[in-house]
Formats: structure tokens, sequence, C-alpha cells
């Protein structure tokens, strides 16, 4: 590989090969999993490394760790060591006893450690470290599961103009089971470093949505999330298999010999087949459960049929797995004893991983596969045995909470709690027409050849090179630090200056109650040293009452406009109104949005000299926004014909009088003389009309990233108040 060309870099917690120790030697053998088994099948055919976990812990790789790492590198591996420590509290722990039983909805099993917790920052740390060690800021780097959920914000922090890519290989759970996660926030956060995050279904990207939404606020647009400045965009792409070898190796000798060998020990009966992971999230009990209820349902079966169980160790060290371990003992020695003869045993039941040429003869010496999860991301063993079966009248039974049933509707499919149905099924199965399954299967192996392993990759691949993080037109007008530097040297040439700044959003963030607002220190000294300078008019332009402005800022030599441009106070001054007003149509209206208010917990109802405001920033998003949605509606109709104007803003409506805006408010400090320099600075819609009255020489910032009449754009409160904070003082570079 040629190390100065763009790579891409696969990052997961398990590489597809594991170290085995026998003594001093070291062997190597294969992953179990799908994650591991799926990319293994794409890997190698770009100039890539796949960055990952060798299944060994530091200590006890120990001297050998430079011997497993150089082999391990021959395939282009680089293996990173996680201590004995971390492997109990990261992997064990926060992996596979919060993540992983809270995403596929085993919430029994979740447990919240904060030390496990802080094990899963620290390992994250440190794949983020050794990628950014290894790699350029020109390499893909595509990060997979759910190990590394913190990792892409970590990357981006570093490398904000990478490439990252993110893979959840698990179900997104709905935001409600979501949402019980102690450190739902920084997870949230840390997926939205990548520039791309994929699922396997659709469902999942809704959650997914649902989720952000539900916890940071932000809409999506067609998937995309506009987030800390930056467009991520969130899709499926449903995993896919390398179909032609799992189509192909049935028809080679040693795949041929072992069906042979399988047979043999057999007298005839049909061969019912799954194949898991040990693990409770695929329904192998309820499927042993199904298996015994058609024993005792239909005996004409028994000695007809066998139940072949490959349960692929996995986990071992959690307890859930150790206890799930004892049940599958237990209930197979039960069946087995229960219903087996001298010559017939019902349930062959393995607990190994099997090697590939097996598990394709096992696949295609089966007359049916159950796969029957309870829930599951995807499931590459239903795909791996169609595409075992190409031309062969297998039956899949295939569990509907499985990722891989949207694209297998074909199969029979069951509900793998409902044991009486997955009972049936089995007989169905057996009784279903050769044809009839051919016909079947055919349509779902057209759909898997169609999507392989290599397609899926590729897709994705393709739509991370395509995502704009940031669009031309926001690269345009951003505050750049040379456009900040003209900026300061406007101000220090001009002898006038008129500074126009909105207060919520712009001067301070915000707060659930409009009231916990109040100005800080720094903000204080800086408007001081701001209104001390004579050449300075500076103006506060907000939309509050008059009564707040003046008790939280009628200290300093400001000028203001309360209630979106209804009061206006020169300095020095006395308020007055713009125009004659009326107010009384508050009475007709406020029963309208009172009764809002009664019915959205967390909603309040804000009531101004000549206007009506409802608030809803504590209520949660979707709520609120179906709620301001429907008020909106029935506002517009109720004042359709008055004079008035009902706006929505950022989780608020206000009705007011028509044609009262800041813009028109502002025309009085405007329109006072040719100013030298004018600064206008805001946060929402209500400001928009103040950046549209600005004649060409002013400047105009919007605080946030949209579609605005503003000039330029900051992220946030903080980049304001640098600005202003750097006017006053001299003139320096940032
Ligand atoms: N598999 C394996 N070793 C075995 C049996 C199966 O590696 O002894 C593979 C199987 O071929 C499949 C993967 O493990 O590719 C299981 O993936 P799946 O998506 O079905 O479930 P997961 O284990 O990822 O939850
Ligand atoms: C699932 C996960 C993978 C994981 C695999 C095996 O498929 O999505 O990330 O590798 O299970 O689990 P293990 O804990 O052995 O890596």
């Amino acid at each position: 590989m040629n190390s100065t060309e763009k790579k891409i870099i696969l990052v997961s917690n398990r590489l597809p090969v594991s170290v085995v120790t026998r003594g001093k030697s070291i062997d190597f053998t294969q992953s179990a999993g799908g994650l591991a088994t799926g990319l293994d099948s794409i890997y190698g055919e770009q100039n890539s490394l796949w960055v990952g976990w060798p299944g060994i812990s530091r200590e006890k790789a120990g001297k050998n760790q430079r011997a497993i790492r150089e082999k391990l590198a021959g395939n282009r591996f680089h293996s990173v060591f996680i201590s004995q420590k971390d492997l109990d509290l990261f992997y064990n722990g926060f992996c596979n006893n919060t993540l992983w039983p809270l995403f596929v909805y085993f919430t029994q099993h979740v447990k919240y450690d904060s030390r496990q917790w802080e094990a899963y920052v620290r390992v994250n740390q440190q794949f983020c470290d050794e990628i950014l060690r290894i790699s350029s800021p020109e390499d893909t780097i595509w990060v997979h599961d759910y190990h590394f959920m913190l990792l892409p914000r970590m990357l981006r922090e570093k490398r904000p103009d990478q490439r990252i890519g993110f893979f959840l290989h698990i179900p997104w759970p709905a935001s409600e089971i979501y949402r019980e996660l102690p450190w739902r926030d920084a997870i949230i956060d840390g997926v939205l470093g990548a520039d791309l995050v994929g699922l396997h279904t659709n469902d999942y990207v809704t959650h997914f949505l649902h989720s952000v939404r539900r916890l940071t606020g932000i809409e999506h647009y067609l998937g995309t999330i506009r987030y800390k400045n930056r467009d991520v965009k969130a899709d499926s792409f449903p995993m896919g298999i390398d179909y032609q070898k799992f189509a192909t190796t049935p028809a080679e000798k040693p795949v041929q010999r072992e069906i042979k060998k399988i047979k043999a020990q057999l007298s005839g009966e049909k061969i019912i087949l799954s194949v898991d992971r040990l693990d409770y999230t695929k329904g192998i009990l309820e499927r042993l459960e199904a298996y015994e209820l058609f024993l005792k349902r239909y005996p004409k079966y028994r000695e007809k049929v066998m139940f072949i169980i490959v349960a692929v160790p996995s986990r071992t060290k959690v307890e859930s797995y150790q206890q799930l371990k004892r049940q599958v003992d237990e209930r197979v020695g039960e069946i087995n004893g229960r219903f087996g003869t001298l010559g017939w045993v019902p349930i062959w039941y393995l607990y190994k991983s099997i090697p590939f040429h097996r598990l394709i003869a096992l696949y295609r010496a089966a007359d049916i596969g159950m796969v029957t999860p309870i829930r599951d991301g995807m499931n590459l063993v239903a795909k791996e045995f169609l595409a075992a079966n190409e031309g062969h009248p297998a039956v899949l039974i295939l569990s509907e909470r499985a990722g891989a049933e949207r694209e297998l509707g074909e199969a029979l499919v069951v509900n793998p709690n409902d044991i009486q149905g997955m009972a049936e099924s089995i007989k169905s199965a057996l009784e279903l027409p050769r044809k009839t399954i051919l016909r079947e299967n055919a349509v779902m192996q057209e759909r898997l050849k169609r999507y392989d392993a290599r397609r899926w990759a590729a897709d994705f691949l393709e739509r991370l090179d395509k995502v704009e993080p940031i669009s031309p037109r926001s690269v345009r007008r951003a505050l750049t630090p040379k456009i900040r530097t003209q900026l300061l040297k406007a101000y220090h040439q001009a002898k006038t200056r008129l500074i126009l700044l909105d207060y919520d959003g712009t001067l301070t963030g915000f707060h659930d109650k409009p009231e916990a607002a109040k100005p800080g220190k720094a903000l204080q000294k800086i408007l001081g040293k701001l209104t001390d300078d004579p050449k300075n008019t500076v103006a506060i332009v907000s939309g509050r009452d008059r009564r707040t402005l003046d008790e939280w800022l009628g200290d300093f030599n400001l000028n203001f406009i309360a209630e979106h441009g209804v009061w206006l106070k020169p300095q020095g001054e006395s308020w007055r109104l713009i125009e004659p007003l009326r107010s009384d149509w508050k009475t007709s209206v406020r029963p309208l949005m009172e009764h809002y208010i009664d019915r959205t917990p967390g909603a309040i109802l804000e009531e101004k000299d000549y206007s009506l405001v409802w608030h809803c920033r504590k209520v949660d998003s979707e709520f609120a926004s179906r709620r301001t949605l429907e008020l909106m509606e029935d506002l517009v109709q109720l004042t359709a014909h008055l004079s008035l104007n009902v706006l929505q803003g950022h989780r608020v409506i206000e009705v007011k009088n028509a044609n009262v805006d800041k813009g028109r408010a502002v025309a009085q400090w405007l329109n006072q003389r040719d100013w030298d320099f004018i600064l206008s600075i805001g946060d929402d819609w209500t400001d928009e009309d103040v950046f549209r009255v600005l004649p060409d020489h002013g400047w105009s910032i919007r605080v946030g990233d949209t579609d605005s009449h503003a000039k330029y754009w900051v992220p946030d409160v903080n980049r304001v108040l640098s600005l202003l904070d750097s006017l006053s003082g001299r003139m320096t570079n940032e």
C-alpha cells in the first residue's frame, strides 16, 4: 500500500480475526458476528486499513504484542490492545451491559455504572489517538458500531475537515428507550460528529432522527441534520453479504463431502437448522419452546425431523450470557429426554464456532432455516442461508424483528414471541410445495444478489463522499478571522458608529423561563465599555417588555426598542409608542391562547403592552412543534379580520399589531445622520427586519447559520460577546 495515497480506514472493536494463545504459540481464528464476517468480505478491495482489537488483552498478549501486531499488519489490520481492566469495564461493561441490551430493548439486563462509562470514554479516546497517529486528514474514516459512538466527535474535534462515516450494526431504539440512557446527550453528540450516519433500516433511521429531535430540538430536513454548523446526513443502508461466495461454495468438494457426512448420520430426517451467537436477543429459548410444541402437537413428525442448533459462544464473561447458556443447556436436555428415542435425538446442539465449510454444508443440508431473533439489527445468517440454497428448496422461517425481514418478506415471517405461530410455521414449512419454495426464494435471492456486501459498502462510501458538511453559501457568509479583522478596522476608523443589538439569543443564551436571561458580569462589562465610548450609539433592539429592559440594562448609556418595535426609548428620554396602537384585540385573542396553555404543560403566556406571546421552550420538542402548528392555524383564522400580525419564531408565537417591527423602529436612529459605521447583530426572524433596512455599508451578523438577509453569521453567543469585547479593546487579530 502506498502510504501517501488516500486510505479508507475502517474502525471496529473486533477485527475479523482474533488471537488465541495456546501455551506459547499464537494462533488466529475467524471472529464471529455479522460485523466481522460482513465487512471482511469487502475489505481489501480498497486502499484500506482496518483498525480494531485483536481479541486479546494487552496483559495477556504481553511480550507477543509486537509479533501479533506485525502478523496482522501483513493483512493491513492495525491492532489496538485494550487493557484487561478496560476490557472488563468497556467491553463486558458499558458495551455489553449497557448499550447492547438497551439498544435491543432488553432493558431488564441494562446496568448503569459511571466507572464503565468512564472506561468507554477512555477506550474511545485511545482509539482516537491511535487513528490520528496513523491517518492523514485526506483519509476517509469509517467507524463501526456501538463500541465507538463517541469516536466521530473526538476525531472531528481534532480534524474538522476529515471525512467521517459512522455505521450502527444494531437497531437504533425508539426514543423513549434511548432516553433512558444517562449519557444520551454525549452519545448523540458523539455520533453527530460524523458526516454520514448509516443504519440498517428505515425504522432505525426514523428512531435516530426522532431521538436527535427530542434531545437537541433539531429538526431534520430529508434526513439531514444541521448540527454544530455542519450538515450530518442519516440514511439506511441494509447490509448485504458476499452473495457469490455463499452461492458457489456449496458446489465445492469439501462441502459436498461434509453434506454427505451429515446426511449419513441421519435416517432421512428433515433438518431444521438455526445458527446464532448464544445471545438473549436471538430467541433461542422461544424457538426451543416452539419446537417442543410442534413435536407435541404433531406426533407424526417425531423421528421425521431433527433440529440442529448451532450456538456460537459469545460474551461469555457477561452474567446474562452465562445465565442464558445454563437455560439453553437445560431446555435442550429436557426436550431430548422427553421426546428422544433409542434411534432418534430431536436436537443436536453444538455450542461452538464452526468453520466456514461446515457452516455452508449445514446451510445446504438443511430443509428449514429458523432465524427467529427477538430483536436483531440485520441478521446475516438469514441471507447466507438463502444464498447457500440457490435452486434448492429450503424454507426460511424469519422473525419480523430482524432487520433482514424488510428485504425478505417472501420468507415465512413469524412473530418470535408467538410460540404457537412458530410451531405452526414449522409444520407449514415442511408441507410447502417445492415449486412455491423455489419461486419465493428466487425473488429474495435476486434481491440479495443485487444489493450484496460490495454494493452496500460502495453505496455508503459514495454517499459519504457526496455529503457537503458545510454548504458553499455558509462558507461564503461565515465571519472568518479575515472579515472580522476588516470589521474591526472599519470600526476603529469610524468617527460615528451605530450598534444595534438584539438581546435574547444574541447577547445571552436561551433559558426555559424568559426572566432567567439576566445579563451576567461579562456582558455588563462589555456593554459598559461599548457605551462609554462617545463615538458609539448603542441600541438594544429587543422583543422584551419595557420594564425588564429598564430593570436589567437601565444603568447603561443605551437606547432601547422594546416589544419588537412597539416602544422606543432614545438615551436619556422616556419611553414612547412608535405610533398610537390598540390593545383591545387582546380580549378576543387571549382566551384562545390560554386554552392552548391549559392543554400544553410547560407552555406559558407572556403579556406585553401591545402583544401576546406563547412560549413553549420547556415543552418536549415534538409536542411543542405540534401544538405550535395547531395554535398558529387557529390564530391566523381568528385574527383574519383584525390588523394584527401572527409571527412564529423559535418555539414562540407572537401576536402583535401589524406594521410594527424592529426594522421600522430602528429607522429612528438610522435616519439621524450618515453613520460611518453600522453594526447589527441578531438571532431570529424578528431581526431580519433590521438587516433588511440597513444601508449597503452596514455590517449585519446573524447568530446561527440559517437563511438570512444578514451578510455574515457566527455560530453562537460567545462569538458575539468576543467580537463586541474586541471592538472596545485594542485592535487584535483575535
Ligand atoms: N458465524 C460465525 N461463526 C460460526 C457461525 C456463524 O462467524 O460458527 C457467522 C455467520 O456466518 C454470520 C455471523 O456469524 O455471518 C452472524 O451474523 P448475524 O448478522 O446473523 O448476527 P450477529 O452475530 O452479528 O448478531
Ligand atoms: C453484533 C455486533 C458486532 C459484534 C458481534 C459479535 O453483530 O453488532 O459489533 O462484533 O455482534 O459480538 P462480539 O461481542 O463478540 O464482538
